[in-house]
């Protein structure tokens, strides 16, 4: 609408209005009253969202004044001191890449850094996986796990006949999200056994076995969260030959990645298994916990395909779905992860790092579950140290959990999940004395 002030007037009546001074009619223009009036706001009507499950005890934790609390919540990992670690050789990655004055701050390509693209491939295939030497492979540079996982999404709802994705019950909190907000139908199939605490391996093939043919299938590469179950390598060789039988298509989402077992090679098995077989796959991967980047938002989506020129087809229209999304990825997360795979000396010393990080997690366990034994808590507690990767699925209920964190000011998914890589040696026994006194108080 064409007003009839002058600029000086619109102006100082402008900056009187965001001052909140102005309240009726001036000049023949209608001002809206006070900007804190909220019953103006044309989004009055937005209802207050929840906090997410997961990030959402972070807030809560953030919050809470305590000396003694403890953020068990989201899976970060943290040193024996309760610090946030830095790996050694990012920053040795970060010196090089600095000092390298031939380096710009140019756009990437859509697809992302060419470099890291093919090495984040071999890491996840294997150094001489025949899916990559005959060019079967495309992957593209994405924004983490999530956004890896989101991009597969999008790219799935617009060229995959089947629109159904099966993701384990329980799964990690985002999944359905995702997949539900790209356009596909999400169903769960049966994963966890709470009464053995693992795997429901007979639900899970009874569940697969009657998807629809063609059915997406989302499955947790190694270290699933928030189980910390995964199947034996013989339970993941009867998925494999349901998968393939019924034409189902895997979704490998590989957020853990040497950090379950300390060994890069092992946790990628599973994934290796299903490309072996000559089927097509998809990969999401992220380097959050692995490299430790979790705000540099580092990832990689691949797609195994049958034939080369499938593959560059694929990849052609994964561009058209990442250019109005997000143009092309951040370049300096994946320039960290590609100066560490390029260097023999860097890359060996990333291992060592990533072991320690896993041995340390395991140890947690290990810590944890003498001290229950210690305090003779009520309960079996033997999958603390059965379960693997970074979380325990500890049985705690909501209660139990509420309390824990009211008495004891420790902070958990409302599901009993701790992660373990947030506990310390200190720790553990403020964790052991909440764990026994949720358990034998709250019901
Ligand atoms: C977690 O499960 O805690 C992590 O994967 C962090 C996240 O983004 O939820």
């Amino acid at each position: 609408m064409k007003s009839s002030l002058s600029a000086d007037r619109r102006l100082s009546i402008l900056s009187r209005h965001l001052a909140g001074t102005i309240h009726k009619e001036e000049g023949g223009t209608t001002i809206s009253s006070s900007p804190t009036s909220a019953a103006d706001s044309v989004f009055a009507n937005v209802v207050r969202a929840p906090e997410d499950p997961i990030l959402g005890v972070t807030v809560a934790y953030n919050k809470d004044p305590s000396p003694i609390k403890l953020n068990l919540g989201v899976g970060a990992y943290r040193t024996e001191e309760g610090k946030p670690l830095v790996l050694n050789v990012v920053r040795q990655a970060e010196k090089l890449l600095v000092n390298d004055r031939s380096r710009v701050k140019e756009y990437l390509p859509i697809v992302g850094l060419a470099d890291f693209n093919k090495l984040s491939a071999k890491l996840i295939l294997g150094a001489n996986s025949p899916a990559i030497l005959g060019n079967l492979v495309t992957t593209v540079q994405c924004l983490s796990g999530t956004g890896s996982l989101r991009v597969g999404a999008e790219f799935l709802a617009k060229h995959y006949y089947q629109r159904t994705i099966y993701i384990p019950n329980p799964t990690w909190g985002n999944h359905g999200k995702i997949f539900t907000l790209a356009g596909l139908t999400v169903k769960t199939y049966r994963y966890y056994d709470p009464v053995t605490r693992g795997l429901n391996i007979q639900g899970l093939l009874e569940d697969l076995g009657s998807a629809p043919s063609g059915a997406i299938i989302l499955l947790h590469a190694c270290a699933h969260n928030p189980t910390g179950v995964d199947p034996t390598r013989e339970q993941w060789e009867q998925i494999r030959r349901l998968i393939r039988s019924k034409s189902l298509l895997p979704f490998f989402d590989s957020a853990y990645q040497g950090f379950a077992s300390g060994s890069l090679d092992e946790d990628a098995q599973s994934v290796r298994m299903f490309v072996a077989d000559g089927g097509e796959c998809f990969i999401a991967q992220s380097y959050a916990k692995n490299m430790g980047l979790y705000g540099e938002r580092v990832g990689a989506l691949s797609i195994v395909c049958k034939s080369a020129d499938v593959a560059t087809r694929v990849e052609s229209q994964l561009k058209l779905v990442i250019r109005p999304m997000y143009s092309n990825p951040p370049i300096h997360g994946a320039s960290i992860v590609s100066t560490i795979f390029k260097d023999r000396k860097l890359y060996q010393e990333w291992t060592v790092e990533l072991e320690a990080m896993a041995d340390r997690i395991i140890t947690m366990r290990k810590q944890l579950f003498d001290a229950l034994r210690a305090r003779d808590t009520p309960g079996d507690w033997s999958h603390i140290i059965k379960q693997i990767g970074m979380f325990t699925f500890t049985g705690l209920n909501t209660k139990q959990v509420t309390f824990m964190t009211r008495e004891y000011h420790i902070y958990m998914t409302s599901d009993g999940r701790i992660s373990m890589a947030g506990l310390s040696s200190r720790t553990v026994p403020h964790l052991a004395d909440a764990i026994h006194a949720a358990v034998t108080k709250v019901a």
